[in-house]
């Protein structure tokens, strides 16, 4: 199936690591032209040297933060000459029971899922718009239904699907679909560093309908479908890559 993605450019954000590099070495090995966006220099660059030359370009920017962010789709403006996807990827984790969870642990987890999101959707939709071509994904979890010990990371990723769905409606007439994708256990260094990471995985392994963890690249088709060509009429859904365990 030719996914229609040669020529096309993607902002990644979360990029240097984990699902974010599956998904730009994908989009890379499809023809696109990838924007490797993270707030750490060192892994963007190690992860966008493994990528086709000339067709990558390393972006460090903390997504909470406007002004990165508005440098960011400039460098790719520049360099590319358009922006026709972002994937908002960015995330992490700061997992502790609520009565023992910080202001700080609550916002730094928000920001980067929500407001990162608002900022680099912000930031391109007016060009996808003005070309009446667009592809946004968002990254949210199956988490969004609720996990003990991550109330900041359960609330910020069922917010992701709210947003997703405002703005599919708000987006939709000029051809930009807005869609998410909310992952399983997926093995990266977010999961790998879990307390009782081997335990969890032994039993995500025995509980899951298809009996193993989720791979990097399983996110990455999921995403690579939904930005090309054959899912120009998708929008608003919220896909789960589950391994059947949602
Ligand atoms: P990871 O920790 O391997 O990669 C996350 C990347 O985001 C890192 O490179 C980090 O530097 C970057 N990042 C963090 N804060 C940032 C900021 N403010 N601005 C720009 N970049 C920033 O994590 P993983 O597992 O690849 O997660 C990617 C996304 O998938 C996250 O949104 C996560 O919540 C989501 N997810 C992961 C699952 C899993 O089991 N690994 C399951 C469901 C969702």
């Amino acid at each position: 199936m030719d996914l229609g993605l040669a020529g096309k450019t993607a902002i990644v954000t979360g990029a240097a690591n984990g699902i974010g590099a599956a998904i730009t070495t994908r989009l890379s090995a499809e023809g696109a032209n990838v924007v490797v966006c993270d707030v750490n220099l060192e892994a963007a660059e190690a992860h966008a040297s493994t990528l086709a030359k000339g067709r990558a370009l390393v972006a460090k920017a903390d997504v909470t933060n406007a002004a990165e962010v508005s440098e960011m789709v400039e460098k790719a403006l520049a360099a590319f000459g358009g922006v026709d996807i972002l994937v908002n990827n960015a995330g992490l984790t700061r997992d502790m029971r609520i009565t023992k969870m910080s202001e700080a642990d609550w916002d730094i987890v928000v920001d980067v899922i929500l407001k990162g999101a608002f900022l680099c959707t912000r930031a391109v939709l007016p060009h996808m718009s003005e070309q009446k071509w667009g592809r946004i994904v968002n990254i949210s979890s199956r988490a969004h239904l609720g996990n003990p010990g991550q109330a900041n990371y359960s609330a910020a990723k069922a917010g992701l699907i709210g947003f997703t769905r405002a703005l599919s409606l708000e987006a939709g007439r000029n051809f930009v679909t807005v869609n998410a994708v909310a992952p399983g256990m997926i093995n990266t260094a977010m999961v790998r560093s879990l307390p009782h990471w081997n335990a969890i995985r032994e039993n995500a392994e025995k509980t899951t309908p298809i009996p193993r963890i989720g791979e990097p690249e399983d996110i990455a088709d999921a995403v690579a479908f939904l930005v090309s060509e054959r899912a120009s009429y998708i929008s608003g859904e919220v896909l789960h890559v589950t391994g059947g365990r949602y």
